[in-house]
């Protein structure tokens, strides 16, 4: 898949490794192309200007500062037209923790994915524990679950789909309950959640 990371920070170097390994062809959109830093990142894809990245995208991965979105897709939103869009952005300080809102007003016609916005970066990185691979909870609309499922499993994570965007507090509800165990309780980063059935 052609896959355009927004953000090559944490979230989107670490997944975009993965994808670009499982043989995906990657973009990385950001603001000034040329820093040094991303220098790591250029023998996975092209680090380019984000209209670039945007335009040439199936799938784009949305992992800049939650506060960046709403411009974002004021910007983009028609360019947005007829791709998965994985929104992995976090408003932690905000009631409402998702974009989601946004993304549907000013892209009505992307296929949005609640996705790998739930656990630490840590956990892409490494993506089992305990000799289990950690399951990867999300939503989204039904017509890109396949996709989504196949883009979680490259990760090495085990994809459980939660159903369309009406169920986001879930996947929500999850990230809080992550970040609580980090902070409040004082534990590691490297902590997820299991899905035991019969
Ligand atoms: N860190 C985690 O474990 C984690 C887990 C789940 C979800 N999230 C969410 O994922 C998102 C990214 O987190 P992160 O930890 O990867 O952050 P990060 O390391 O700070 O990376 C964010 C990247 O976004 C870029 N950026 C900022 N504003 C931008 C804009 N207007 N247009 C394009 N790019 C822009 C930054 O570029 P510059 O370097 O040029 O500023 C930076 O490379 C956040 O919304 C966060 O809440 C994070």
């Amino acid at each position: 898949m052609k896959i355009s990371i927004i953000g090559a920070g944490n979230i989107g170097s670490t997944l975009a490794r993965k994808w670009a390994q499982a043989g995906n062809q990657i973009w990385f959109g950001v603001r000034n192309p040329s820093d040094p830093k991303f220098d790591d990142l250029r023998p996975l894809g092209q680090v380019c200007p984000v209209a670039q990245a945007v335009e040439s995208a199936e799938v784009l991965l949305l992992s800049l500062p939650g506060a960046a979105v709403a411009e974002f897709a004021a910007q983009f939103g028609a360019v947005m037209d007829g791709k998965m869009v994985i929104d992995a952005t976090n408003n932690i300080r905000s009631a409402e923790m998702n974009n989601l809102a946004v993304l549907q007003e000013k892209a009505p016609g992307a296929h949005l994915v609640r996705a790998f916005s739930s656990l630490g970066w840590e956990n892409f990185a490494e993506p089992s524990l305990g000799g289990q691979p950690i399951d990867l909870f999300y939503c989204g609309e039904p017509t890109s679950q396949a996709a989504a499922d196949q883009l979680i499993s490259e990760i090495g994570l085990r994809p459980i789909y939660l159903g369309g965007l009406e169920t986001v507090g879930l996947v929500d509800n999850l990230t809080r309950l992550w970040l609580q165990l980090v902070f409040t309780h004082k534990r590691s980063r490297r902590l997820a959640f299991k899905l035991v059935e019969e």
